[in-house]
């Protein structure tokens, strides 16, 4: 393991402010498994799969992270970061309505929604994709759980509360500006008339009225950009790779071999964090308890695969696609994602969608903007071609 020392830290501190996946993946290049000494603190940094494992199957370790922390301040102590008993008489509570069970079900229903969605597009229109996906995907998750679709302006709200999270996160003086102060209070005032709806569920309603709301919000903070973000970067990866449009389109099994590829690419979720309750050993080293552990499936996946960072849709053929600690856009573990086996359907289905119906030239390079899911700096417009020349 090697020590990224404090003076490192402080040359590299502006470059991993405005660019934190470039700055990690030339760390993961030069060492698997990092060490920082902060005063207060010890942190790792791993991207080995032995590691990754290590960590997210361990019992030992918690979601006390500034990480957990930050979105507990939006969605309250829900699903995603709470720990111990609440968290697993929640998740019991919960894993139903997510239960792959519902698989064939999801199907026929996403199938739906995602035509619907994309006839109302036109060939020929310029569009935002990342707005257009966000839209889609809560489209996606009010019908999967509430039945119903959710007000299209609450994408807004989320986005702009989860902005100003990961913004506060990344310039601790911006806390000084009374206006933000404001404009936070007005999300949370939103976001808290939204939850009151959104706990009235079947099974929300089993909950205590302020944990149902907490429920609530998690899910739909959990549920919305994540699956947003995947399809944007899959759209774009498409737009590069043309030939593969006619195959989504045609057959199921190629729109799943390109939405796991995208998710290896591009996994929304590109920072996983956890706290060390017990000493945890790796080989030779033991990390310290108390320690804060981050990991990046953006670079374990981008360093842990053959030609990492090509797109190579059909390396699913023979590569697995389970969690694993070498493949984990959704987690690992106890932890792993309640929305896995929905938006691998979700995914493929909307991506089959749109291949029936457009192509797309190769997209400018949007930027990736690392907030809390991987967005893009500002949207990714587009004009949307036929899907056969005239
Ligand atoms: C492409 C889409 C998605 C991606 C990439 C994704 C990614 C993840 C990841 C990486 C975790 C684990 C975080 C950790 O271990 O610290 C997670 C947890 C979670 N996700 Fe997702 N997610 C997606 C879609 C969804 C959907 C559709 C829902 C719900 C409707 C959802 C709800 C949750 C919840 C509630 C948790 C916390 C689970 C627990 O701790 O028990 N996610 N997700």
């Amino acid at each position: 393991m090697l020590e990224i020392t404090l003076s490192r830290l402080r040359r590299e501190a502006e470059a991993l402010r405005q660019n934190p996946l470039e700055v990690l993946l030339r760390w993961g290049q030069e060492s698997p498994a990092w060490e920082v000494k902060l005063p207060f603190q010890r942190v790792y940094l791993l991207f080995a799969p032995e590691a990754v494992e290590a960590v997210l199957l361990s019992r030992g370790v918690t979601k006390e992270t500034f990480q957990y922390r930050a979105l507990g301040r939006l969605t309250g102590p829900g699903l995603l970061v709470s720990d111990g008993e609440k968290w697993r008489e929640s998740r019991r509570l919960l894993n139903p309505p997510f239960s792959s069970k519902h698989r064939q079900a999801w199907q026929t229903r996403f199938s739906h929604i995602a035509e619907a969605f994309f006839d109302s597009w036109q060939a020929g229109e310029a569009r935002d994709l990342e707005a257009g996906m966000m839209a889609l995907s809560l489209q996606f998750l009010g019908e999967a759980f509430w039945g119903h679709p959710l007000e299209e302006n609450l994408t807004e709200t989320v986005i702009a509360a989860l902005d100003h999270l990961v913004k506060g996160m990344q310039d601790p003086l911006l806390a000084l500006n009374p206006r933000r102060y404001w404009r936070w209070r007005r999300l949370k005032k939103r976001l808290s008339e939204a939850a009151h709806l959104l706990a009235q569920h079947p099974t929300l309603a089993k909950l205590p009225p302020a944990q149902a709301r907490a429920e609530a919000l998690t899910l739909l903070i959990a549920g919305h950009e994540t699956l947003g973000s995947a399809l944007t970067w899959s759209l774009y990866l498409l737009s590069h790779h043309p030939h593969y449009f006619a195959n989504v389109a045609e057959d199921y099994t190629w729109a799943q071999l390109v939405f796991h590829e995208a998710l290896r690419l591009y996994p929304p979720a590109w920072i996983i964090t956890r706290r060390l309750r017990q000493p945890l050993s790796l080989g030779q080293v033991q990390l310290r308890p108390g320690s804060l552990v981050i990991l990046s499936p953006y670079i374990t996946h981008r360093l842990s695969f053959p030609d990492g960072e090509a797109f190579q849709p059909e390396r699913f053929l023979t590569e697995r696609a389970e969690p694993s600690g070498r493949y984990f856009p959704f987690g690992l573990g106890p932890r792993l994602c309640i929305g896995r086996d929905m938006s691998l359907i979700e995914g493929p289905v909307a991506l089959q969608a749109f291949a029936q119906r457009f192509r797309l030239e190769p997209l400018p390079d949007p930027g990736l903007w690392p907030s809390v899911t991987l967005r893009t700096r500002n949207g990714l417009p587009a004009r949307l071609l036929k899907t056969t020349p005239d």
